[in-house]
């Protein structure tokens, strides 16, 4: 039998990456992961990558991209220069690469709750002792027991699509200067946004704390390109990228030199428009369609941005018990309670995506949610 590491004893696979190859079946209606709509891809085109794509890169990322990303960043209130930021192989390598940054068995760290699945894996995987911090009040208990690190994505939150207030911003952040503890801001989804709503990053209202803030390209142009950046403070920076020299070496240059020729594309603010605009429409066909169907057995509040309906079920319903039943009649979604910090408890909240099934898929697949939550109810 092979001796393996007592971290593995932490380590539990992924419930969303298991469903994403149960959604592979044909006819199967997913609104399990955040995918974002397979049309969304046929208006990319890239020109062909130069030869010099193909040998080993710097590991902080291709110099051209990272000044982009410091002008883009600059234009959402966040000053960083390009010496300060590295691309990343996906944003889910950012959470990687901050967790063995700052967690040792046993560490505090604070995260929403309910939080980014894939985050609250990671972070348990490093033995990081999780509290709950709420947008109300994200410094409660931090006076007694500060948390080395705090995990937030305040723009449509993934799952809930919460967006923080300005207020609720900036108590964040002061907390963070206040106590000393590491701001890890998630921001995939912030291009995603179809009702007016605060934005600026939390990093950006920041003094003296270390902080990290990142970005990804899997929302806005394809996941399959593995594309994301941060950017950090300069107590941390160093440190993360000698982490990436451990994981990786560097990011794929080709999805580099595609990202940087679609940030540079005059036709991109158009594409943009086009896929909010999709998005927005897809987003309120499918809160009609859970109007028609799930309307008095579930509660949930439209999203301003992002990817996701959080639905919480009536009638003390466990949803996780709903999903055999859903998944036998051709429905994906996840349970809420993968996504709690505390989750022994059962939940009925479910996540709901919006923008990868077409209207009549949504229809389809609430129309059986509706029955199959009408069924357990009895
Ligand atoms: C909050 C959040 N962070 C990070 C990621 C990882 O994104 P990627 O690695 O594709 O950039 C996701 C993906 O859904 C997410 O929702």
């Amino acid at each position: 039998m092979a001796r393996l590491s007592e971290r593995l004893d932490n380590l539990h696979g992924s419930p969303v990456r298991a469903m994403l190859t149960a959604a592979q079946q044909p006819d199967m209606v997913s609104f399990a992961g955040g995918l974002p709509a397979p049309d969304s891809f046929a208006d990319l085109s890239f020109p062909p990558a130069p030869l010099s794509a193909m040998q080993y890169g710097p590991t902080e990322g291709e110099p051209d991209l990272r000044a982009r990303i410091s002008v883009e960043l600059a234009c959402i209130g966040l000053d960083c220069p390009a010496h300060r930021i590295m691309v990343l192989s996906g944003s889910q390598q950012g959470i990687d690469l901050a967790a063995k940054l700052v967690i040792d068995a046993g560490a505090p760290i604070a995260v929403e709750s309910p939080a980014y699945l894939a985050a609250l894996q990671v972070f348990q995987f490093f033995g990081a002792q999780m509290s709950c911090l709420s947008p109300a009040d994200p410094s409660a208990g931090w006076a007694e027991a500060p948390p080395r690190l705090a995990y937030v994505t305040p723009t449509f939150q993934n799952p809930t699509g919460r967006c923080w207030s300005g207020a609720e911003r900036r108590a964040l952040a002061q907390a963070c200067d206040a106590h000393d503890v590491v701001l890890f801001e998630d921001d995939p989804y912030r291009d995603l946004a179809y009702d007016d709503c605060e934005r600026t990053p939390v990093a950006a209202m920041v003094e003296q704390a270390d902080w990290i803030y990142q970005g990804s390209f899997s929302k806005t142009v394809a996941p399959g390109l593995r594309l994301g950046f941060l950017a950090a403070s300069e107590g941390v920076f160093e440190q993360l990228v000698h982490l990436k020299q451990a994981a990786d070496l560097h990011t794929n240059r080709l999805s580099q030199f595609y990202v940087l020729h679609y940030l540079n594309d005059p036709g991109r603010a158009q594409r943009m428009g086009r896929l909010v605009n999709l998005y927005r429409e897809r987003r309120d066909m499918f809160e009609a369609a859970m109007q028609h169907h799930l309307g008095g057995l579930a509660d949930w509040s439209s999203p301003a941005g992002g990817l996701f309906f959080w639905a919480v079920l009536r009638g003390g319903l466990d949803a996780q018990a709903l999903l055999p039943r859903a998944v036998a009649r051709g429905v994906l979604f996840t349970p809420g309670v993968h996504f709690l910090v505390d989750s022994g408890a059962p939940s009925g909240a479910m996540r709901l995506n919006f923008s990868h099934a077409d209207a009549s898929a949504a229809d389809r697949g609430l129309k059986v949610l509706g029955a199959v939550i009408r069924e357990a109810l009895g």
